[in-house]
C-alpha cells in the first residue's frame, strides 16, 4: 500500500503545481518499485560544477524530486554539492539528512532506488552517460547542447525511443521561469503576427582567447582526469582546459577548449537556434544549407572559435543570420514586423559585451497580444525542472524532448562543420547527413579515445540498433 500512497501524493503534487489534467492513465510502474519515505521521485544529480549547482537548486526545491545522491570526479566538488542539498533540506526543518556521494556514475545507473538523474557534466561526456543512463531506465535531464556531435544526438534519441524514458534537455528558454520571453516571441512568429517569416537574426555572444599558452600540469589529487577526459582525445591536463580548483561555480574552460565543446555556436547556439527552429516550424527539421566563416584561437591554451558569421537557409525561403556583432538574442523579421527576445540584462555572462536590450520588443504592440483560441500553443511549462518532473509522472513527452533538441544540435554543429571546411554545405534533415560531401559527414561523430566511452559500443551490447 506504501506504492499507492506515494502515487497518490504524487499526482495530487501534480495538479496543484501545474493545474493541468495531464495525468496518465497508467503511472510507469519503475517509478514506484523502490519503497521510499519521502515518497517523491528520487534523483540523483551526476556533475556538481558551475551549471550542476543550479540543477541542483532548481529540483531540490521541486515538490516532486528528493534529491538523495550527488556524484563528481572531483571530490572538492561533490562534497560542495553534498552540503548545498543537506543546507536546504535542513533550512525545511528536517534533522535526519544524509545525501549520497558518488565517484562513480554507473554506481549510481545500477542503484533501483534511484528514478531519475540530472546530467550536468561537460558537453563531450553527455551523450556516453545519458544514454548508459536511458539503457538503466533512469529519467534523464541532460544539459544542452543535448551532445557534443550530430552521431551522438541520433545515439541518445535511440537510446531514449527503446527505452522510454522520459529525457528533457537543459533548454530552459522554452519555459517560463527563468524567462518568459523566448516562448512569447516564438508562439507570436509561429501563429504569423509578423507574417512570412523572412530572416532570423541571432546573437550567442564571443569567447575571448586565454592568453595563455598550453602548458601540461600535474593533475590534482582530489581529481579524477583520465574519466572526466572519456571519449575526448588524449591530452595532458590544464586546469585552464579543465574547470577552475578553488571556485565550483566559475565558468570552466573546457567550454572554450573545442575537445570538449564546439565554442558559442552550439553553447548559447543550442539555445537560441532551438528557439529559432520551434518557431519557424523546424523543431523536427533543420536547414537546407549552410555557409560559415569563423576566427579561431590560435596558440592559445583555449581552441575554440572567436568571431563568427553563419547563414542557413531554411524552408519557405527563410534566412536565419548568427553574427557576433548581433546583440545576444533572436530577432525575427517578417513581411509585416519583427519581434526580438533575449535573456534578462543580467542574466549575461562575461561573453555576452554586445549591447544589453530588453527580455521582449517588437515593432508593434498588437504582435504580442494574447493569442486567440485556434492559434499553435507551446505545451504550458511554468518551471522548466518541475516540466521534466511532472512530465515523468505523466509519462508524456516534455517541453524539450531529444527528438528536438537533436535538431537543434544538428544546425549548431552543421555551422561547426561549416567554420571547418569554410564552404558551403548541403544538409539533408531527412536523412541527418549531408548531401554527397564524405568530409563534412565525417565530422558528424569523433572516433573515442577508448572503447569504453564509445557510445556506439555501448548502444549494440544493448542491442539498439
Ligand atoms: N542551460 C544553461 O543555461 C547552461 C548554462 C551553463 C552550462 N550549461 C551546460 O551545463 C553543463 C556543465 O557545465 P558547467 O559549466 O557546470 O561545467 P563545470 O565544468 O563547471 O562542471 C561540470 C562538472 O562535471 C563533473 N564531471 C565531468 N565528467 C564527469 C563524470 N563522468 N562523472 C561525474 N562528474 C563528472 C566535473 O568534474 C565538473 O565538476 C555543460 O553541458 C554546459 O554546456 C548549461
Amino acid at each position: 500500500m506504501i506504492n499507492q500512497t506515494r502515487r497518490s501524493f504524487l499526482k495530487s503534487v501534480v495538479r496543484g503545481s501545474a493545474g493541468l489534467a495531464i495525468l496518465p492513465s497508467i503511472v510507469p510502474a519503475r517509478l514506484f518499485g523502490a519503497d521510499a519515505p519521502n515518497k517523491k521521485i528520487q534523483v540523483a544529480q551526476i556533475g556538481c560544477g558551475r551549471m550542476g549547482r543550479s540543477d541542483l537548486g532548481n529540483v531540490m526545491t521541486q515538490p516532486l524530486a528528493r534529491i538523495v545522491a550527488v556524484c563528481d570526479l572531483d571530490t572538492k566538488r561533490v562534497a560542495a554539492g553534498k552540503q548545498m542539498v543537506e543546507d536546504y533540506y535542513r533550512s525545511q526543518g528536517e534533522t535526519d539528512v544524509n545525501v549520497k556521494t558518488f565517484h562513480d556514475y554507473h554506481d549510481i545507473l545500477a542503484s533501483p532506488e534511484i528514478d531519475a538523474v540530472v546530467i550536468t557534466v561537460p558537453d563531450h561526456s553527455h551523450a556516453l552517460l545519458a544514454i548508459k543512463a536511458a539503457i538503466a531506465g533512469k529519467h534523464v535531464y541532460v544539459q544542452k547542447p543535448v551532445t557534443y556531435s550530430i552521431a551522438e544526438a541520433i545515439g541518445l534519441r535511440r537510446a531514449v525511443e527503446a527505452k522510454k524514458i522520459i529525457l528533457q534537455t537543459g533548454s530552459q528558454q522554452r519555459s517560463e521561469k527563468p524567462w518568459k520571453s523566448f516562448r512569447a516571441a516564438s508562439e507570436a512568429v509561429r501563429n504569423g503576427r509578423i507574417g512570412q517569416l523572412k530572416t532570423i537574426k541571432i546573437g550567442v555572444g564571443l569567447d575571448k582567447p586565454s592568453g595563455h599558452a598550453p602548458a601540461a600540469m600535474p593533475v590534482p589529487p582530489n581529481f579524477d582526469y583520465e574519466r572526466w577526459l572519456g571519449s575526448a582525445p588524449e591530452q595532458p591536463y590544464m586546469e585552464l582546459r579543465v574547470h577552475p580548483q578553488d571556485d565550483v561555480e566559475g565558468r570552466p574552460g573546457w567550454i572554450t577548449t573545442e575537445d570538449f565543446g564546439l565554442g558559442m555556436i552550439t553553447n548559447w547556439g543550442a539555445h537560441h537556434v532551438d528557439i529559432a527552429q520551434w518557431a519557424m516550424a523546424q523543431e523536427l527539421g533543420g536547414p537546407l544549407t549552410v555557409e560559415a566563416h569563423a576566427q579561431f584561437m590560435r596558440h592559445d591554451a583555449w581552441t575554440v572559435h572567436t568571431t563568427y558569421h553563419v547563414e542557413m537557409a531554411y524552408p519557405k525561403k527563410v534566412q536565419l543570420i548568427m553574427d557576433n556583432k548581433f546583440p545576444n538574442g533572436i530577432r525575427f523579421e517578417g513581411d509585416e514586423g519583427w519581434v526580438f527576445c533575449t535573456r534578462s540584462p543580467e542574466e549575461f555572462t562575461d561573453a555576452d559585451s554586445t549591447k544589453k536590450l530588453p527580455p521582449l520588443l517588437a515593432s508593434d504592440p498588437k504582435i504580442l497580444s494574447p493569442l486567440d483560441g485556434n492559434a499553435v500553443r507551446w505545451m504550458p511549462s511554468k518551471n522548466h525542472h518541475g516540466n521534466w518532473l511532472e512530465s515523468i509522472l505523466a509519462n508524456q513527452q516534455p517541453i524539450a524532448p531529444i527528438q528536438q533538441s537533436a535538431r537543434s544540435l544538428e544546425a549548431c554543429a552543421a555551422a561547426w562543420i561549416g567554420m571547418k571546411l569554410k564552404r558551403k554545405l548541403t544538409w539533408d534533415a531527412a536523412t541527418e547527413m549531408f548531401v554527397h560531401d564524405k568530409a563534412a559527414n565525417k565530422m558528424r561523430s569523433r572516433v573515442a579515445r577508448k572503447p569504453e566511452y564509445d557510445f556506439e559500443l555501448v548502444l549494440k551490447q544493448a542491442g539498439i540498433a
